[in-house]
């Protein structure tokens, strides 16, 4: 599958609180990531922003009202209610919710509730007393009884003052509650074990050898895994990237760490996938003290291998048909004979191979071009795509493989 919001067309409601105006950043990301967006506003919503506003960055006139149309041929509350693959609410105030909850049809948002069929995403933002009261509480619970997803507000400083639970979530939190909204939950109940970056080992105190992998195929893997409705532990050599929302993130530097805690990890996964690049040597005596520049040290260093962890995850896992054993291979020559040598040398199910120093793939890189290698043999080679979309095609292999 495509990423989850490309070509998606989604129904975004705007309620009358203080946060309407963040709604703007919002529509702006999720045409980025290739969704259409329509603009419905309550009355009270039009009262903090402009129509026009939501109308410029959402490229589609915003609908306010159920009287207005005079098209005989469409209903608009209908007719927009059938298009959307979903329909987000955000912010959503404590009276919208209450109408919600109570299946209130007198707004063109409420009668667009209850025409549609797609899913119903909330985001509730308020001033923490109104958000705990108990008439609040309970609207949220009976909007989840009628199956509409409600994201809890997130904590901190409200625009009145006040601390608390409240303020409307921060884009990436929204991004992957949207996400797995927008997806086919085609994973859940899976357990993935994703290994991301690179590692370091330490030379002394300030220096260190490692690798140019950033660490952007691994995150996108376990982002689009997590879409997909996995529980997902990623175990992350040193990146500059956030993880994304909702995996559990294990910080490692060195091979040696990344090994225990692949380790540790192993025997609740059922999909390992080692995208990392871990470095084969480190240092037989790293020193305590950082080396001066004429020191004998500074020009010889003394290499141990690492150990080769997909290989060991390969053996353990012997004939057992459980977990998945996914194996990345980044190659700069050969890179298709190295992948089907690496597949068989260490048991893996699948190897995802990559030219290191193809255009446009590889490390740093946004985009990845790559070849899937199954263990018969069998060579499915993909077009150059961005790293999100190359993720969900690997997924969807392996999908395909605890199917069978
Ligand atoms: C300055 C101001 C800020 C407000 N902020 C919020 C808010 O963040 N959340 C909320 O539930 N209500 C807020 N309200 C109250 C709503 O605007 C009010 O309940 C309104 O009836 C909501 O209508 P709607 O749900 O149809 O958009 C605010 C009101 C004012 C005047």
């Amino acid at each position: 599958m495509a990423t989850p919001f490309a070509g998606k067309q989604i129904l975004f409601g705007i309620t009358g609180g203080i946060a309407a105006y963040k709604a703007a950043d919002w529509i702006r990301a999720l045409r980025q990531d290739g969704a259409e967006v329509t603009v419905i506003m309550t009355e009270a919503a039009t009262k903090f922003v402009t129509p026009l506003t939501f109308a410029a960055l959402s490229g589609h006139p915003v609908e306010c009202d159920i009287f207005t149309s005079t098209n005989p041929e469409s209903i608009p509350h209908i007719s927009l209610a059938k298009q959307c693959d979903l329909l987000l609410i955000a912010p959503a105030t404590a009276n919208t919710i209450a109408r919600l909850a109570n299946g209130m049809a007198d707004t063109l948002l409420g009668c667009i509730a209850l025409a549609t069929r797609a899913p119903v995403l909330i985001f509730p933002a308020m001033n923490s007393a109104m958000y705990l009261h108990p008439a609040s509480q309970r609207n949220i619970e009976r909007c989840k009884e009628i199956h509409y997803t409600i994201i809890p507000p997130a904590c901190g400083a409200m625009a009145c003052g006040d601390q608390g639970p409240g303020r409307l979530p921060e884009w990436p939190c929204a991004q992957a509650a949207i996400a797995t909204a927008l997806s086919p939950q085609d994973l859940a109940n899976q357990h993935f074990l994703v290994t991301a970056g690179p590692t370091q080992e330490p030379l002394d105190p300030v220096r260190f050898l490692s690798n140019r992998s950033t660490g952007k195929m691994g995150y996108a893997l376990a982002r689009a895994a997590k879409e997909r409705g996995a529980i997902v532990t990623l175990v992350s050599g040193p990146t500059a990237i956030p993880p994304p929302w909702g995996v559990k993130l294990v910080e490692v530097r060195t091979a040696l760490e990344m090994q225990q805690a692949v380790s540790e990890h192993y025997p609740t996964a059922t999909v390992i996938i080692k995208s990392a690049a871990v470095s084969d040597f480190r240092l037989t005596q790293s020193s305590p003290q950082k080396i001066k520049k004429n020191s004998a040290e500074a020009t010889t260093l003394g290499l141990t291998a690492n150990p080769d962890i997909l290989l060991e995850l390969g053996n353990r896992k012997g004939a057992s048909t459980s977990p998945i054993l996914v194996g990345f291979a980044a190659e700069s020559d050969q890179h298709l004979e190295e992948g089907q040598r690496k597949l068989l040398q260490k048991n893996l199910d699948l190897i995802v191979v990559n030219d290191i120093l193809g255009h446009d793939t590889g490390f740093a890189s946004d985009t990845n071009q790559i070849t899937i290698i199954d263990k018969n043999g069998g060579q499915t080679p993909l077009p150059l795509l961005s790293k999100d979309e190359t993720a969900h095609r690997v997924l969807d292999r392996i999908k395909h493989m605890l199917n069978s």
